[in-house]
């Protein structure tokens, strides 16, 4: 025999997706109650639109109907009241924060849990010296390859200016916003968040520096990432002001450097680097890109000549990674939201960003963490 606490502990167990965290924490149990071997439960969902609600809705039936006693689970749905949805809020903002990152950081107020030294939390910035060799294709699928190695994975696009994460993941819904705090969108079994979900489509984004500062720090403190086990930030072409930020928000940042094959992408790649460690950031390894096209006669073309990843690594003494051939299919799932690691796993492109995720997750965190940069 099941009684309304036992219903009630046994759907509140189960996971939203979304938040990644049990109904139960959240408040998105409503009403429960057992009449003989029938048992309803009532969701309360943060907002009417609840990504996830009819799987959610087949997960908390299933979890019922498992119980002893129960033949018949039948699961409503209602939306939260303001009460209840400021509650779930604070709920968020109290698990976000509480520690002292250890670096002496102040972010205003709450700082997410995963900035903190102690949080096993990776930060992995996919940077460049020049546009267009691949950043944000880099970030979106090694994040899913990541995932699909079994990480917790986010995806923050620093790039405001050019963002393009929305367009390349294809998020079937917009982050949602429960007051001051953000929940980045989950799809692909990552969860991101860019300034293209804020901005309308046609407009120009014009950020001074520090309304640029605050965006990103806002998207780093203010968001509902979890305790991810990567975070990845594709960061904008060149060496400006983006880093600068990251370096004093995310100062455990890794950097990864994305360079296309020939030489002269290389000395520029290289700039980039320079400037992330003149900011103390580590850099980690090398990814090349483009790396060659294998044409329809099976031979690998070599289209933006070879060499310029190994230099590079060799030249800033880190491993390269991975060389991601040139494959049509790529830029396509870029263009359709559906990456190609989601849509064609055993791509070559696809195994590529597998192995440099493998290759990541195995040569572990930076062991040194920069000192406390200072300005001025
Ligand atoms: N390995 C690849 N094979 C085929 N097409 C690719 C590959 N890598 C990237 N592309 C395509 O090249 C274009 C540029 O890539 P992407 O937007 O990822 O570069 P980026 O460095 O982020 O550029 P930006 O500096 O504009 O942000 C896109 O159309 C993308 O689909
Ligand atoms: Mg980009």
């Amino acid at each position: 025999m099941s009684d309304a606490t036992a219903v009630r502990t046994a759907a509140a167990g189960v996971i939203d997706p979304e938040l990644e965290l049990a109904l139960g924490v959240v408040g998105m149990i409503g009403d429960v109650a057992v009449a003989g071997s029938q048992a309803t439960v009532t969701l309360a969902l943060p907002i009417a639109a609840w990504p996830g609600a009819d799987a959610l809705q087949a997960a908390v039936t299933g979890a019922v109907e498992a119980l002893d006693g129960i033949d018949a689970v039948e699961v409503g749905r209602r939306t939260m009241s303001e009460d209840e949805r400021l509650n779930l809020r604070t709920t968020l903002r109290l698990l976000m924060s509480g520690e002292d990152d250890g670096h002496g950081h102040s972010h205003g107020g709450d700082e997410p849990r995963f900035l903190a030294t102690s949080s096993t939390t990776r930060v992995l910035g996919i940077s460049s010296g020049k546009g267009g060799v691949g950043k944000s294709s880099v970030t979106v699928n090694l994040a899913i390859a990541l995932a699909q190695a079994g990480k917790r994975v986010g995806v923050l696009d620093a790039d405001v200016y050019g963002f393009s994460i929305p367009k390349m993941l294809g998020p079937e819904h917009d982050p949602i916003i429960l007051g001051d705090t953000v929940i980045p969108t989950a799809v692909h079994g990552v969860r991101c968040l860019s300034m293209g979900f804020f901005v309308p489509d046609e407009q120009p984004v014009i950020w001074r520096g520090p309304m640029l500062h605050k965006a990103i720090e806002q998207f780093v403190t203010e968001a509902w990432w979890g305790e991810p086990d990567f975070l990845l930030i594709d960061m904008p072409p060149g060496t400006g002001d983006v880093a600068l930020t990251l370096s004093e928000v995310l100062p455990r940042v890794e950097i990864y450097v994305v360079t296309t094959p020939q030489p002269a992408a290389e000395r520029v790649a290289q700039r980039s680097a320079w400037a992330a460690r003149k900011m103390k950031l580590a850099v980690r390894g090398v990814i090349e890109n483009m790396s060659w096209f294998v044409g329809d006669d099976g031979r690998r073309y070599e289209l933006f000549g070879a060499g310029g990843g190994e230099q590079l690594a060799g030249q800033l003494g880190v491993p390269l990674l991975g060389q991601v051939p040139l494959v049509p299919a790529l830029r396509e799932g870029g263009d359709a939201g559906e990456p190609i690691t989601v849509s064609d796993p055993a791509s070559p492109a696809s195994m590529a960003f597998a192995a440099v995720a493998e290759k990541i997750i195995a040569q572990g965190p930076a062991r040194v963490y920069r000192q406390e940069l200072k300005i001025g």
